[in-house]
């Protein structure tokens, strides 16, 4: 049963509603297994292989460990209320179904809007990194590109001095191939996500393993270094803001969720799909910063790819190419997964008559979203051509802390709405847990940079003029065509 207040901006979606994109139907093929790999192939990316190094080197120091195990925290509340929510809404999963289905349209629109910062700014995040990895692959080959090409008009370099480039062309580059792929039509197999997954871990067992053994501990100390006086920078408030970086390094587990009616089994295997990758990626995560930030002074790591510079410093030689192979491909497959993702959010967004009928339209041929590719294309390439990762890095957090908060309060919405509904898995101790995780998660987004605050709420007002313009004139469910 769905419940319409008197008010339509808060109508629901009622959650029988079959899902946007018609999305039923499918085989209940994965086990627990297999959606802990899809978790960890969505998981591992930029965060890891890039931005630790700027938590470290900016925000904390070597306790950026404390940073990944906080957000560890927020991720894992979060994704208890994920569990709960994929497996009772029946609609092609995303924060923004659930959302429709519990808070209303405006919302719904709202995290619609915002998914954009996680999928759309997440994939430019992801491809500034795929950069710094190709561009010190290709440096060992012999092959050294122009600093001009290769970075945005306001990087930095390592030590924070301006060091403008004009446009980072491999970046654009990887997003243009990618939509490439993703308008052909790609069938992400087990098998493959399988392949990626194990040539990722490989590599970060590979870093943990042989990188301990040239760990000098004095580079540890100070575990805290002190604050500078400013908020953010070391002390405790820096292990805050650190934090919200690192989170980025988590984002993608929600991918998971979005497979719930593939599971065998939801009501066990949807927390440890969710649950267990998480788990595994904190203690990789965990030992890759103690090793990278025991190998290399936390103050040299300000640069795109920092696991790669920690083990310049090693005769590591075999693992100095292992590792730019590794990240190569593991950056490729999140930067697929999240231009998918953003393209069916606003496809399902589109369906709904939020958004205008054009991005819900397939290709005749390849049955894609095309038009919606092509966008995410052109943003994804002017985002990651000319911005540089840190911000990018710090709007995607804010956009998918903003749908892990709403997605906790959706919990605590249906179970007063809709006690009733069969849940495949509750998420234990309610309303304790999903009010601890909107109390994490909004901690990491107050410890987010004021520029950061104001260029994302200045996307929300872009959005919510959309709304006010367009969708609630075309909205499905308040009857219009
Ligand atoms: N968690 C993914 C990454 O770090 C998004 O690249």
């Amino acid at each position: 049963m769905s419940i319409t207040l008197g008010n339509p901006l808060f109508a629901r979606k009622p959650i029988e509603a079959k899902g946007a994109d018609g999305n039923h139907g499918f085989n209940r093929t994965l086990g627990p297994l297999s959606l802990v790999a899809l978790g960890i192939g969505a998981i591992i990316g930029a965060g890891i292989f890039s931005l630790t190094g700027i938590a470290a080197a900016d925000n904390a120091g070597p306790a950026v460990v404390l940073s990944f195990l906080l957000a560890a925290l927020g991720c894992g509340l979060a994704g208890l209320c994920y569990s709960e929510l994929s497996g009772m809404i029946p609609a092609a999963g995303s924060a923004y179904s659930y959302a429709y289905a519990s808070l209303g349209e405006l919302v719904a629109w709202v995290i619609g809007w915002a998914l954009t910062l996680e999928y759309a700014v997440g994939a430019s995040t992801v491809s500034v990194s795929w950069s710094g990895y190709m561009v010190g692959f290709l440096g060992k080959l012999g092959l050294q590109l122009p600093h001009a090409l290769t970075a945005s008009p306001f990087d930095t370099d390592a030590s924070g001095h301006p060091a403008p480039g004009i446009v980072n062309l491999p970046a654009v580059f990887v997003v243009v191939c990618v939509s490439m792929i993703l308008i052909r039509g790609i069938s992400e197999s087990a098998k493959t996500n399988a392949v990626i997954v194990a040539v990722k871990l490989a590599v970060v067992a590979a870093f943990i393993g042989f990188g301990a053994y040239y760990v000098h501990p004095a580079n540890w100390h100070p575990f805290i270094p002190p604050n500078t006086g400013e908020f953010g920078h070391f002390g405790v408030s820096g292990i805050f803001r650190g934090a919200a970086t690192v989170f980025f390094a988590y984002i993608g587990f929600d991918a998971v969720s979005t497979a719930a009616q593939e599971a065998k089994n939801p009501e066990r295997d949807m927390p440890i799909g969710i649950l267990g990758s998480l788990a595994i990626c904190t203690v990789l995560y965990v030992l890759v910063c103690l090793v990278l930030t025991g190998l290399i002074s936390y103050t040299r790591l300000n640069v795109s790819a920092p696991v790669s510079v920690a083990i310049g410093v090693t005769p590591l030689t075999f693992l100095k190419v292992a590792v730019d192979v590794g990240a190569i491909a593991g950056l490729t497959s999140v930067i697929l997964v999240m231009l998918l993702g953003q393209s069916r959010v606003f496809y399902s967004m589109a369906s709904d008559g939020l958004l205008p009928q054009v991005f819900s339209t397939m290709h005749p041929r390849f049955r894609t979203p095309y038009f919606s590719n092509l966008l995410f294309m052109l943003f994804a390439c002017v985002a990651g051509g000319f911005t540089p990762i840190s911000v990018l890095g710090h709007l995607t957090s804010f956009g998918t802390l903003l749908a892990f908060n709403i997605v906790c309060v959706g919990v605590l919405v249906l179970r007063r709405t809709d006690p009733d509904r069969p849940r495949a898995f509750r998420t234990p101790y309610s309303p304790y847990i999903p009010v601890a995780g909107i109390i994490v998660c909004s901690a990491l987004m107050l410890s987010l940079e004021p520029q950061v605050w104001a260029l994302a709420v200045g996307w929300l007002v872009i959005g919510l003029g959309v709304f006010f313009g367009y969708s609630r004139f075309h909205s499905r469910l308040r009857g219009h065509a």
